[in-house]
């Protein structure tokens, strides 16, 4: 009975070995509200801007976002730190080194709250990519199972490198990446289109265009027993011997048990259909005796499929037996897809070897691509392994439409919102990008900020364009297109927030969650007004007299007005308008009891 019980209770899963005044130095369990605040000197094009740069610790970036932004995005493509041991993961401002003790546990930690938050800004057809090194890639597949329970779509792998041995220990090179993906029910890789090249209809056959296919598939006789029979040609008499290695695709009615079911159409139905296509070689045989046929196996004159250790043997003996072999006439109605899957296996552009035909494979460029790209455009190395910019690009044309919002929360040099960028002026898409990057500052290093000094370079020059010298020459890149808002992650202390939150973190929150979008920072005056006139959003920062003289002149049908003193403007506004209060309904939404 105890033992019962505890089955019961015990769950597969991780368990953590916890440090609580490790966890508790995290600023990020706090129960404190975080607001954006909107620096348009950072910010690049005109406003209302399409994507979004936020600097800032993640936790805190992704909690003001499921305010404003859950079950909406299509895509969170995220390369965290992959705790290599080897300076790559700080954590309340000391990196976790190989010697720490609880460095396993504290980095997932430190993920599992953040995918938590991150699970619930997913659209229903949403999808994860998390980029993961050898080290972490168990742990964090065990992690990610816990928060996306059955929704592992699989692996991916791609090849960082051609090679060099860099494993001290076991003489070994790796040379390869993993990118775990999970997704919701209703997501799919868009494939690509299949060729349809190899159909064609020259015997002019009423069910339209054919190719010419393989009759068998790759079993044994002895593994699929009724696959494996003679078939004969009705219309020459000429008999068919099976392949013992590959047998027939279809099975045959005469090989079924009673009440048998098969997926497939028996190959007698096969037949009658006219779906075979008889060889062309029309040479053909006939051994009278079994001693002749045994001779013609031994010398190797007998067609290939005749061999000693096959059952029934007998049956040859007075066949008029065929050489070539029959195939399948495929019509092109009988394909399930038009579109190759995506494969699990991401080449590096170096490799020789071609994919195979049926899947449509990545070829990415290696680690030094996107060293080099961000030493082009920013003019220095010191951001380490920014991902190639063809693995994202690949990855998000595979799993995103022209309208959707991608998020990425681990940003570092920004390679996902530059992507984003260069798909939408591959395809004239609107993809909209989030793109959280923090400063890396420390106490040694308290001025460092990679988010403004090297992805907010980065992105605003692939949105306007830029120029690059090379060994003898200037280069110019013309600009994607598209503009962004820089925001920053502002922590406001519990308790706090209706005398701490400032009517630009207001504004920029409600923006978020009606519109999207944020307009520039001119659109205010007595009345904070954005949207289209009939999706109107209006912001009264202070509700005097002056303030709802405006507002009656405004034509206010559909309109959504917020204000601090929501039961007066009601008065004021009519019917025609919803009134909503602040700051109670931006608490309720961030999860706070106001
Ligand atoms: C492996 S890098 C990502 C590189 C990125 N994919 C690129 O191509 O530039 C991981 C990044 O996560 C960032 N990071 C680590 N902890 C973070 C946190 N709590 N909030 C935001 N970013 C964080 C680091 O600053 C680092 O830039």
């Amino acid at each position: 009975m105890a033992l019962l019980r505890q089955r019961d209770e015990t769950r597969l899963g991780l368990v953590w070995e916890r440090d609580p005044a490790l966890i508790e130095a995290d600023g990020s369990v706090n129960g404190d509200f975080v607001a954006f605040d909107f620096e348009e000197s950072l910010s690049t094009g005109e406003g209302p801007y399409q994507h979004l740069l936020i600097e800032g610790d993640n936790y805190d970036a992704l909690r003001a976002l499921r305010m404003t932004h859950a079950g909406r995005i299509k895509c969170i493509e995220i390369d965290p730190p992959y705790n290599t041991g080897n300076n790559d993961f700080i954590y309340n401002d000391v990196f976790l080194n190989k010697d720490h003790r609880y460095r396993h546990s504290v980095w997932l930690e430190f993920i599992h709250r953040r995918l938590l938050i991150a699970r619930d800004l997913l659209s229903d057809d949403g999808v994860i990519f998390v980029h993961i090194g050898e080290e972490e890639v168990h742990r964090l597949g065990c992690l990610l199972d816990q928060v996306f329970p059955g929704q592992k779509v699989g692996t991916f792998v791609w090849r960082t490198r051609s090679g060099a041995n860099d494993s001290k220990e076991y003489f070994r090179s790796t040379d390869h990446e993993y990118v775990l993906c999970y997704a919701n029910s209703g997501f799919t890789f868009a494939g690509s289109v299949k060729s349809t090249d190899a159909y064609s209809n020259p015997d002019g056959d009423e069910r339209g265009a054919w190719g010419n296919d393989n009759l068998v598939k790759a079993h044994n006789f002895k593994q699929r027993k009724d696959a494996f029979y003679p078939v004969l040609n009705p219309e020459s008499n000429v008999w068919y011997a099976p392949d013992p290695d590959n047998v027939w695709r279809f099975a045959s009615e005469a090989k079924l048990k009673p009440g048998q079911k098969i997926r497939t159409k028996p190959m007698e139905q096969i037949i009658r259909e006219k779906k075979i296509l008889w060889p062309g070689d029309t040479r053909t045989v006939r051994y009278e005796t079994m001693e002749v046929l045994l001779k013609a196996i031994d010398d190797g004159t007998a067609p290939r499929n005749l061999r000693r250790d096959v059952p029934d043997l007998e049956f040859w003996v007075g066949k008029t037996i065929g050489y070539g072999k029959p195939r399948y006439k495929r019509h092109l109605s009988e394909l399930k897809r038009s579109e190759k899957p995506f494969s699990t296996w991401i080449r590096p552009g170096s490799d020789k070897e071609a994919a195979p035909e049926d899947v449509i494979s990545l070829e990415v460029g290696g680690t030094t691509e996107g060293t080099s790209l961000i030493q082009q455009m920013t003019g220095n190395k010191d951001f380490p392994y920014p991902k190639p910019l063809s693995l994202i690009q690949g990855i998000l044309k595979q799993a995103t439409g022209p309208d959707d919002i991608i998020l990425d929360f681990f940003g570092g040099s920004g390679t996902t919102g530059h992507a984003v960028m260069a798909l939408n002026a591959e395809d004239d898409g609107n993809r909209r990008f989030i793109v959280v990057s923090s400063t890396e500052a420390t106490a040694k290093e308290p001025h460092k900020n990679i988010c403004r000094d090297i992805c907010q370079k980065r992105l605003e020059k692939a949105a306007t364009g830029y120029d690059y010298r090379t060994k003898d020459k200037m280069k110019h890149v013309d600009g994607l297109g598209g503009s962004f808002a820089y925001l920053r992650t502002r922590r406001l202390p519990p308790g706090k927030v209706v005398r701490k939150l400032a009517h630009g973190q207001v504004w920029t929150a409600l923006q978020l969650m009606h519109l999207d979008i944020l307009a520039p920072k001119s659109a205010v005056g007595l009345l904070w007004v954005a949207g289209e006139e009939d999706a109107l959003l209006i912001y009264l920062p202070k509700t005097d007299a002056a303030a709802l003289a405006a507002l009656k002149k405004r034509k206010l049908r559909g309109a959504v007005v917020y204000s601090w003193q929501p039961e007066l403007v009601a008065q004021h506004a009519g019917k025609a308008v919803s009134v909503r209060p602040i700051p109670q309904f931006l608490m309720e939404r961030f999860g706070l009891k106001p």
